[in-house]
C-alpha cells in the first residue's frame, strides 16, 4: 500500500464554491431521496451564464479544429489584435497587442499575475472565492478590506487610503472586481478615479477583474480601469460570462501601459512554463467572438437585458422578505443578501456561522442552494449569501425575449414568471425557511 503524501499548503485552501455547492446539493439530494422527499431545489449557487454559446463562435470552433499545432504562449497575434479592437470598440481605450496576454481563462491569468507580481494582495470582502485560495497557494500575504453594507459594499477611497497606510511592504496589488461578484454593484467613473488617486499615492497596482464588464445592464455606467488607471492596472476579461463560453477556457490580461519589455517577457515565460498556450483551435475561434460581429453584439445586448430583468425581479422580491437586505445589481448575475438581522434567531437555532447559514438554507425542505461564508470571504458571524439568478432555461428564455421583448415593468415581471418559475418560487421557500428559523 503506497501512502501518498500531500504538500501541507494544499490543506490551507478550501474547495472552490462551484464544487462545494454542487457537492453539498448532491449530498442533500441523496439524503432527501432516501427519506422520500420530493421537494424541488433552487439553484441560486452556481454562477454560470445560463445561455447558449453564440452560434458563430460554435461554428468558428468547428472550423478551427484542424489547427492542431502549438502556438505562441501569449496567444496568437490575430487574436490579440482582435482583443485590442474589442477593447477599443466597447471600452474606448487603445492597447498595443504586445500588452495583451491570452490564457486558459482569467482564473489562470490571475494566478499567473499573483505569481509574478511582487508583494501582498488586498482583497475587498465580500468577494469572489477564486482569489484567496490562489494567494494561499503561492504563500503570499493577503489583506482583507471589509466592505460595509451601509456603503452598499463599495470601496470608499478614504477607507482604502487609511487601510493601505497601515500595511507594510514596498508594493501591493488591489483586486478591483467591477461589476462586482457577489453584490452586482458597478463603480462610476468618478469613484474609480478616486480609487485610482489613492492607488497612485501609495504605489498600488490594480488587478482589474472586468470579466462581467459587458454584463453591465446600462453600458453608460461602465468604465474600464484601462481608461482611469492605465499605468497601474492589469485588466482581465474573457469569454466566460458575456459570451457564455466558460468551458472554452479563454481569457485575456491587458498589462499596464508602464509595463516593460521585461514584464511582458516574464509573463510569456511563466505562461510557456505552465500551459504553453490556450488550445489553438479555441484561439482561432475566439477571433470571431472578439471581432465586430452583429450577431454577437445582439446576443450580448439581449442577454444583459435578461440578466437585468431577472436580477431586479429577484432582488426586489428578496428585499420584501422581513429580515433580508439585498443589493440591487447593476451588472453581472448576482446579488448579495444580508441575513444579519436574523442573527439572534439563527444563533438560537444553532446556525452558528455564515458557513452554516448555507447549510441551513439548503436543508430539507427549503433546498435553497446559495454561496455563503468562507466562499465569499465573510467573517464567521457575518451572515450573508451570494444569490446567483441564473436558474432558468437560458436558450428558451433568449428565444422568448427575441420574439417578444417585454416593454414595461409589468411585462418584465410577467417575463420572469413565464421563464424562470423556479426563481419565482425561491422567494416562497425563503419565507418558509425564515418561519422555520423564527420558530422557538
Ligand atoms: C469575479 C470572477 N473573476 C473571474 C472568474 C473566472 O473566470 P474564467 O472563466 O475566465 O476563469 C469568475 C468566474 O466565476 C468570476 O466570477
Amino acid at each position: 500500500m503506497i501512502d501518498i503524501l500531500i504538500e501541507p499548503h494544499v490543506n490551507k485552501i478550501v474547495m472552490p464554491d462551484n464544487l462545494k455547492v454542487g457537492l453539498m446539493i448532491a449530498e442533500q439530494r441523496k439524503k432527501c431521496a432516501s427519506g422520500g422527499c420530493n421537494e424541488e431545489y433552487y439553484g441560486l449557487g452556481f454562477g454560470q451564464s445560463p445561455f447558449h454559446v453564440p452560434p458563430s463562435l460554435v461554428n468558428a470552433l468547428a472550423e478551427s479544429a484542424n489547427q492542431g499545432h502549438y502556438s505562441a504562449a501569449e496567444g496568437i497575434l490575430e487574436l490579440r489584435q482582435a482583443i485590442a479592437g474589442f477593447n477599443k470598440r466597447h471600452f474606448g481605450f487603445d492597447v498595443d497587442p504586445n500588452r495583451i496576454v491570452v490564457g486558459p481563462g482569467t482564473k489562470d491569468l490571475i494566478n499567473t499575475l499573483i505569481n509574478i507580481i511582487k508583494g501582498g494582495v488586498i482583497i475587498p470582502s465580500p468577494s469572489w472565492i477564486g482569489y484567496r485560495p490562489q494567494i494561499i497557494l503561492t504563500d503570499k500575504h493577503f489583506h482583507t478590506l471589509h466592505l460595509k453594507p451601509e456603503h452598499n459594499y463599495r470601496i470608499q477611497p478614504e477607507d482604502l487610503d487609511e487601510f493601505v497606510s497601515k500595511i507594510e511592504g514596498e508594493q501591493h496589488m488591489l483586486i478591483l472586481n467591477n461589476p462586482h461578484n457577489p453584490t452586482g454593484i458597478v463603480y462610476s467613473k468618478k469613484e474609480l478615479e478616486k480609487i485610482a488617486e489613492v492607488c497612485r499615492k501609495h504605489n498600488i497596482l490594480v488587478l482589474a477583474d472586468e470579466i462581467y464588464a459587458l454584463d453591465t445592464y446600462d453600458m453608460n455606467n461602465f468604465t474600464s480601469m484601462g481608461l482611469v488607471y492605465p499605468e497601474g492596472s492589469f485588466i482581465t476579461n474573457g469569454l466566460s460570462k458575456d459570451r457564455s463560453a466558460g468551458g472554452y477556457r479563454l481569457g485575456s490580461c491587458v498589462l499596464p501601459t508602464t509595463s516593460t519589455e521585461k514584464l511582458q517577457k516574464d509573463f510569456k515565460k511563466v505562461a510557456a512554463t505552465v500551459y504553453t498556450n490556450v488550445s489553438t483551435p479555441t484561439q482561432y475561434a475566439a477571433i470571431k467572438a472578439y471581432e465586430q460581429n452583429d450577431e454577437i453584439d445582439d446576443y450580448i445586448n439581449i442577454t444583459r437585458q435578461i440578466h437585468r430583468i431577472m436580477g431586479h425581479y429577484l432582488s426586489d422580491e428578496w428585499n420584501k422578505v422581513d429580515g433580508i437586505k439585498a443589493t440591487r445589481p447593476d451588472g453581472a448575475f448576482y446579488f448579495f443578501a444580508d441575513f444579519n438581522e436574523l442573527k439572534p434567531d439563527l444563533k438560537k437555532k444553532g446556525v452558528a456561522t455564515s458557513n452554516q447559514l448555507g447549510e441551513s438554507l439548503l436543508s430539507c425542505p427549503h433546498h435553497l442552494g446559495t454561496v455563503t461564508g468562507d466562499a465569499c470571504m465573510l467573517e464567521p458571524d457575518d451572515y450573508g449569501a451570494r444569490i446567483a439568478f441564473v436558474d432558468y432555461d437560458g436558450k428558451k428564455t433568449f428565444e422568448n425575449y427575441k420574439k417578444n421583448p417585454p416593454k414595461s415593468s409589468s411585462d418584465e415581471i410577467e417575463f420572469v414568471k413565464q421563464n424562470a418559475p423556479m426563481m419565482v418560487k425561491s422567494t416562497d421557500s425563503l419565507r418558509g425557511w425564515i418561519d422555520f428559523i423564527k420558530q422557538a
